[in-house]
């Protein structure tokens, strides 16, 4: 059973061809609006989520298809000790396909051996979240019309950061990539983040300055210093505040700045910035929900449970 935990369990080729669905979606919805008739996506969200989850359940309403699940840990079965492996075989009994955002790194890959149905990986603590870095593929394609020779900075919490971590790998198959990281000392990006970098041979910078490399940047991927994360209150509170993208910071960027951030904001970007037409952090919720729906009518075809689309 095909299931995505990671954004390279998806070839280069494969992604193109949801980047095309996606767009056959957004110009002729019509087509699609029935293509999950009597099939059911399951959520299961055992940590706190607005746009990863209604982005799923809209995905599916808007393919024909229906919605169970539940949106905390403490409101199922967890709560009294299930198994994550238990609670993934229980839900392949009533749906077609699992949509699961788990607080341990590695849950998903543990719910998909055990489903009889594809899961989807919706975030799983600080390790991976593909179909947020779908969602920034299409923004960055639609916004750029390539993702060759691009700088792209990423700003902030880059340790815990899961959507930056799925990003990097995504964005590291393709040509001419440079990579400027910016974070404190404290949230540099994790070694094994690192050791790909260097094995893949793309060029990156690390830097606490983000006015010093602002010229530069093609695309600036803001993030959030992910509190939930941390083992101590202290260090968020010393941390959370670093880095404020405001319209005086913005002054010597590029006119054609791509500004991405996977929200929730916090504080790192003010909303002044909200109306510069480089401010693409909405368009981005958008554009994740025609991924989604791109990604669920792939895995559904591929496990025999829908027509041709
Ligand atoms: C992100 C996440 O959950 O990792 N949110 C999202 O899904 N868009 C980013 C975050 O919580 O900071």
């Amino acid at each position: 059973m095909r299931s995505v935990i990671d954004v390279l369990d998806l070839s280069e080729q494969e992604l193109d061809e949801l980047i095309a669905t996606a767009l056959d979606i957004i110009a002729n919805p019509a087509k699609y609006a029935e293509a999950c008739h009597g099939k059911k996506l399951a959520t299961l969200f055992f940590e706190p989520s607005t746009r990863t989850r209604l982005s799923f359940e809209a995905a599916m309403y808007e393919l024909g298809g229906n919605v169970l699940g539940f949106s905390e840990a403490n409101s199922s079965s967890a709560a009294k000790g299930e198994s994550v492996a238990d609670t993934a075989k229980t839900v392949s009994c009533y749906a077609d396909i699992i949509a699961m955002r788990h607080p341990k790194e590695g849950a998903a890959y543990i719910a998909a051996q055990a489903a009889s149905v594809p899961v989807i990986n919706a975030g799983d603590g600080g390790h991976c979240h593909p179909t947020q870095t779908l969602a920034d593929l299409l923004t960055i394609y639609r916004e750029k019309g390539t993702f060759e020779n691009l700088t792209i900075g990423l700003c902030g919490d880059l340790k815990f950061g899961r959507t930056v971590h799925s990003l990097i790998n995504a964005m590291s198959r393709y040509a001419g990539l440079k990579l400027v990281l910016i974070s404190p000392q404290e949230l540099k990006v994790p070694s094994y983040v690192k050791q790909k970098l260097k094995d893949e041979h793309i060029p990156y910078e690390q830097t606490t300055n983000l006015e010093a490399v602002m010229p530069k940047l093609d695309v600036l991927y803001m993030t959030r210093v992910q509190r939930e994360r941390f083992f101590n209150e202290e260090d968020y509170l010393r941390l959370k505040d670093s880095y404020v993208l405001t319209l005086d910071k913005l002054a010597n960027a590029k006119e054609d700045l791509v500004i991405m951030h996977p929200l929730p904001r916090v504080n790192e970007i003010s909303v002044a910035v909200d109306n510069d037409p480089r401010a693409c952090y909405f368009k981005q919720v958008l554009n994740g929900k025609y991924m989604r729906m791109a990604l669920m009518l792939k895995l559904l075809k591929e496990a025999g449970k829908i027509n041709e689309y």
